[in-house]
């Protein structure tokens, strides 16, 4: 079996390579030629821990190629999928879907033979069947059937959630866009994943409605810390006392400075807007997404408050920028709100993140960049953890006071234990524990 993934970004590339590795041939469609030129060479031009070698290890065995031409790849292709993006159109919130329209199109032309279009980028409900209107009106000639097929993918674990998924969604219209699914999604049957067939419209909302929810259920975690540091409580004996409630779960009720990434800030913004123009408000989503704005500016002013009600002119260490840890995306992180509250603030401010590629460019230039935790600390008044990666949990209080000259903590994420950096005098404060 031969498919076409059109788009190689992160969802295209994860997909493409994990559907390789599944045992089908996929050649993978970039517009942007370096893109495709440096995957060729074996590099990758994302970080997401075991995707370098999925995809050289495909690409040896002849099952993974890349190309800038879309004809040629969908070229003897039974399914063709497009996981372009859909970025938040300028001015409105909705999701830009020029690029999904317009790869639909350019596959439909290229069609040689019956395929199916599977639509794998997030896209509003209804688009489905926009996508087919522009297929039927380019190619009147040729069987093209559509299906919708959303990514649940994290960004950091992504390979483990395709090969290992919760379950599978595909929406379709016809026996022959389930049949083609179905046998590409065939290693999972063998792991009983659930693989749940509805209409395309459905299958559209799923996703949003997925990730809107777990926006909606960081937020509401968030506002519980919020609740425990006036009444004195414990947020993460909250979390656990709810989440053993098998009714609610105990994911996703980590209290932290707010969500951010290429997902739940664009995908709950869409779905408002789309759930408005349709008649339904969408008001529990509403509320989230300017409750979670709210947060990440008031992260800064929970660290100004922290520093005696100033930072300026003192030194501030950051652990951590990107928007969660295992990635080295900046996509609506938190730390693009705060560090340039902090800096206008009059801090100067010292970051260190494992994957800082990114992070640099789109931060203030102001910003200083250490080669490590301990090199960020040195001399800071302050230090503040914005994204929990690992390395972060394991240092030494001992060391870190060492380093610095004042002793303010603010760890937005509970990464250590209060008691034990009290115990290290440090002014240690984090989020919902008292
Ligand atoms: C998300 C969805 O999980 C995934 O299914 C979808 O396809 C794409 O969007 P991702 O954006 O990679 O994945 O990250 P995720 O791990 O879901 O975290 C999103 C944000 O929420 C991060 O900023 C993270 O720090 C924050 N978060 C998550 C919390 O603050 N608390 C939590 O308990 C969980």
């Amino acid at each position: 079996m031969k498919i076409a993934m059109i788009g190689a970004g992160y969802v295209g590339l994860v997909s493409g390579a994990c559907f390789a590795e599944f045992g089908t041939d996929v050649c993978v469609v970039d517009t942007e030629i370096s893109k495709i030129e440096a995957l060729r060479e074996g590099r990758i031009p994302i970080y997401e821990p075991g995707l370098d070698k999925l995809v050289s290890e495909n690409v040896a065995d002849g099952r993974l190629t890349f190309t800038t031409d879309l004809k040629e790849a969908v070229r003897g292709a039974e399914a063709v999928f497009l996981a372009v993006g859909t970025p938040t159109r300028r001015g409105d919130g909705h999701a830009d879907l020029s690029y999904v329209f317009a790869a639909a199109e350019q596959v439909a032309m290229a069609a040689e033979g019956p395929l199916v279009l599977v639509t794998k980028s997030t896209v509003p409900v209804g688009t489905g069947r926009k996508v087919k209107e522009i297929v039927r009106k380019a190619r009147p000639d040729l069987q093209i059937e559509v299906a919708s097929n959303p990514e649940f993918l994290r960004e950091g674990n992504a390979i483990g959630d395709f090969m290992r998924p919760d379950r599978v969604v595909v929406g379709v219209d016809s026996d022959r866009a389930l049949a083609v699914l179905k046998k590409l999604y065939r290693p999972l049957y063998l792991i009983e994943t659930p693989v749940l067939a509805t209409a395309i419209e459905t299958a559209e909302l799923i996703k949003y409605a997925a990730n809107a929810f777990l926006a909606v259920k960081i937020t509401f975690i968030n506002q519980m810390a919020d609740l425990c540091e006036k009444a004195g409580a414990n947020v993460h004996d909250v979390a656990r006392g709810m989440g053993l409630d098998g009714r609610i779960g105990r994911k996703f009720l980590h209290a932290g400075p707010g969500y951010g990434g290429s997902c739940f800030p664009k995908d709950t913004l869409a779905l408002a807007r789309t759930a408005q123009e349709l008649g339904a408000p969408a008001t529990i989503v509403e509320q989230t997404i300017a409750a979670n704005e709210a947060r990440k500016a008031q992260m800064a002013e929970r660290v100004i408050a922290a520093c005696g009600g100033s930072v300026t002119g003192k030194t501030i260490a950051v652990l951590g920028v990107t928007f969660k840890p295992e990635t080295d995306d900046m996509r609506d992180a938190p730390s693009l709100v705060i560090l340039p509250a902090l800096a206008a603030a009059g801090a100067t401010i010292r970051a260190y993140d494992p994957q800082p590629s990114h992070a640099k460019q789109s931060l203030p230039a102001s910003v200083h960049w250490a080669e490590n935790a301990l090199d960020a600390a040195r001399g800071a008044d302050a230090l503040v953890l914005i994204t929990e990666w690992n390395e972060f949990r394991a240092l030494s209080a001992e060391k870190i006071k060492g380093a610095m000259a004042g002793k303010v903590i603010c760890d937005l994420r509970n990464v250590w234990d209060p008691e034990a950096m009290r115990d290290a005098g440090f002014d240690y404060s984090s989020i919902g524990r008292p």
